[in-house]
């Protein structure tokens, strides 16, 4: 029988479980959204009350604030913390010891939150930040105080391009233990990584004393990462689905959603090809996805679980096309960011 709602996943060497469905919070230019609008208070609000209990948000979606003012509402309505489970993450400048504290700081402040359920390395790639004010004696974690350190914006080359941090983008050691460190404190229940390879999570997992609980990537049915998804399993590790419906930057019809397989399975069951793509990526793969929606009725859509039949996923699997629409090796200036050798273009 159709579960009413997404499952929550376990991890067995873990006292947690995280709702499979979570609400994507990012919303790109395409949207329509201009600064601080409200749209995004307005559509967390809408996806708390449809049953969503998930939120996925980060530093770089400059809504934190949005996202706490929803939840705020919400609590006064009767919801309780324990009840949502809140990801936030930091962005690439803030890879040092002290910018993964102080960006967390910055991020609980914004959320109106003592602890975020899940904090993410949104990338393995770092940056520079700006250099510190001459005025500012560089404080440790321990002397660190949010009155007067804050992060800093990235630092950029002549060309306009962002200045790399060579040493912590191939050796996330520092960074790693910084989180552990956030964690022993309470400020997260749980870190994890976002857009690591295999290799990548191994290198983490050999020296990490708080493991890695998830790994977040773009996943869907022309990216389906097999290897990253079997060696996730065997290890433990939640794999979350990113643009689980293809994408918001690209066009309509280069969508997954378009996916003529995808929507010849939404004709035959009557549902939408959203649904169809959630249920792929939950039930059958075991992932949690994280769709977003700027509008009511399809936040509300797309919480709605159809099950489909083994021949119906494995129609899905079979789909050959192969396409990764987030990539930011252009903008960043470099090379084989996803194969974890991080190198500039000359
Ligand atoms: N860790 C990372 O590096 C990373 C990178 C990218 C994204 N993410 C996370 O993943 C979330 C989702 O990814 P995403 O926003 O890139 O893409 P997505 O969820 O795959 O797609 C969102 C797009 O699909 C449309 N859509 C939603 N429901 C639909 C439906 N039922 N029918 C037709 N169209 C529908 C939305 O348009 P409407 O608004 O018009 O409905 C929006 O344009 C983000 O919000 C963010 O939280 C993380």
């Amino acid at each position: 029988m159709t579960p009413k709602t997404y499952p929550y996943l376990h991890l067995p060497h873990y006292d947690f479980c995280i709702p499979a469905l979570g609400y994507g919070t990012y919303f790109s230019p395409r949207s329509g959204r201009e600064g601080n609008d409200g749209s995004v208070k307005r559509s967390v609000l809408t996806a708390l009350k449809a049953g969503y209990r998930h939120i996925d948000t980060a530093a770089l979606y400059e809504c934190e604030e949005e996202v706490g003012e929803a939840l705020r509402e919400w609590f006064d309505m009767g919801g309780r913390r324990e009840e949502v489970f809140v990801t936030t993450k930091f962005w690439n400048q803030n890879h040092s010891p002290l910018d993964v504290l102080a960006s967390l700081t910055e991020s609980l402040a914004r959320l109106q939150l003592d602890y975020v359920d899940l904090y993410l390395m949104h990338w393995p790639i770092s940056f520079n930040p700006t250099p510190l004010p001459a005025s500012l004696d560089a404080p440790t974690f321990d002397t660190y105080d949010p009155a007067l350190y804050h992060t800093r914006p990235i630092a950029t080359l002549p060309n306009g391009k962002p200045s790399l941090n060579r040493d912590l983008s191939y050796n996330h050691i520092s960074t790693w233990e910084a989180m552990e460190e956030l964690y022993r404190r309470g400020l997260c229940r749980n870190i994890g990584v976002s857009n690591f390879t295999v290799k990548g999570l191994m290198e983490v997992c050999e020296y990490a004393e708080v493991k890695p609980v998830v790994n977040q990537v773009e996943l869907h049915p022309y990216l389906p990462q097999p290897e990253l998804l079997q060696f996730c399993k065997e290890r433990d590790i939640i794999l979350c689905a990113y643009s689980p419906l293809g994408s918001q930057t690209v066009e309509k019809e280069e969508r997954v959603i378009a996916d003529p397989v995808v929507r010849g399975i939404a004709e035959k069951r009557g549902c939408t090809e959203a649904q169809v793509l959630l249920s792929w990526a939950i039930l059958h793969r075991g992932t949690v996805a994280l769709p977003m929606s700027s509008d009511e009725g399809r936040i509300r859509g797309n919480s709605v679980v159809v099950e489909l039949t083994e021949e119906e996923y494995g129609a899905i699997d079979g789909i050959e096309k192969r396409k990764r629409f987030v990539n930011f090796d252009e903008e960043w200036g470099v090379r084989e960011a996803f194969g974890h050798g991080i190198f500039e273009y000359q």
